[in-house]
């Protein structure tokens, strides 16, 4: 099953808003992995036990994990943290998200820098490439669990744009040329 995904509209509104353009520009799940994301839609309801989310966990190295509430009254600095997350940065590592209830927008950047905002809901479980610059909001429910994965031991820092010096920024350019 696909994922939703669009071109973005550069208003200044809500961030928790759509940002659809119109007439929509839709985004395929053939053009979010050309850009190396990668998707899978799973059932949040037996995360604890299901076989699919196990099998993707072993075969890639997904060792690690924990539980992220994304709420005004669940996460200590709500406000501070959502900013945070909206600021464009990038990771040394894949982001590893699957969201377990609620709903949440990821914001990608595109090879001609445009911005393209994928819609994650229940059961979504998405990577983000080291090296991408992408955001993070929640939507107008303001509501989202989600499992963070990782490769080993986690890293959570995030380097703001501009970083485009780090090597892993220039080896994910350098792996769209010609995709
Ligand atoms: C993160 C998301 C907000 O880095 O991009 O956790
Ligand atoms: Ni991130």
């Amino acid at each position: 099953m696909g994922i939703e995904a669009w071109y973005m509209d550069s208003s200044e509104e809500d961030q928790r808003k759509p940002h659809k353009l119109s007439p929509p520009r839709p985004v395929s799940p053939e053009q979010l992995q050309a850009l190396g994301v990668f998707h899978w839609k799973l059932n949040a309801d037996i995360y604890e036990t299901d076989p699919e989310l196990e099998q993707i966990r072993k075969s890639r190295g997904y060792s690690y994990m924990d539980i992220i509430t994304i709420h005004k009254d669940k996460l200590p600095n709500y406000e501070d943290k959502l900013k945070m997350f909206y600021e464009e940065h990038l990771h040394l590592d894949d982001e590893i998200r699957y969201i377990l209830e609620g709903r949440a927008y990821f914001d990608i950047r595109d090879r001609e820098d445009r911005w393209i905002r994928i819609a994650m809901t229940t059961g979504d479980l998405i990577t983000l490439p080291a090296g991408i610059y992408h955001r993070f909001t929640l939507d107008e429910t303001n509501y989202a669990k989600a499992m963070r994965l990782f490769v080993g031991e986690p890293v959570w820092k995030s380097y703001n744009r501009p970083a485009d010096d780090f090597q892993i920024r220039q080896q994910y350019v350098a792996s769209l040329q010609g995709s």
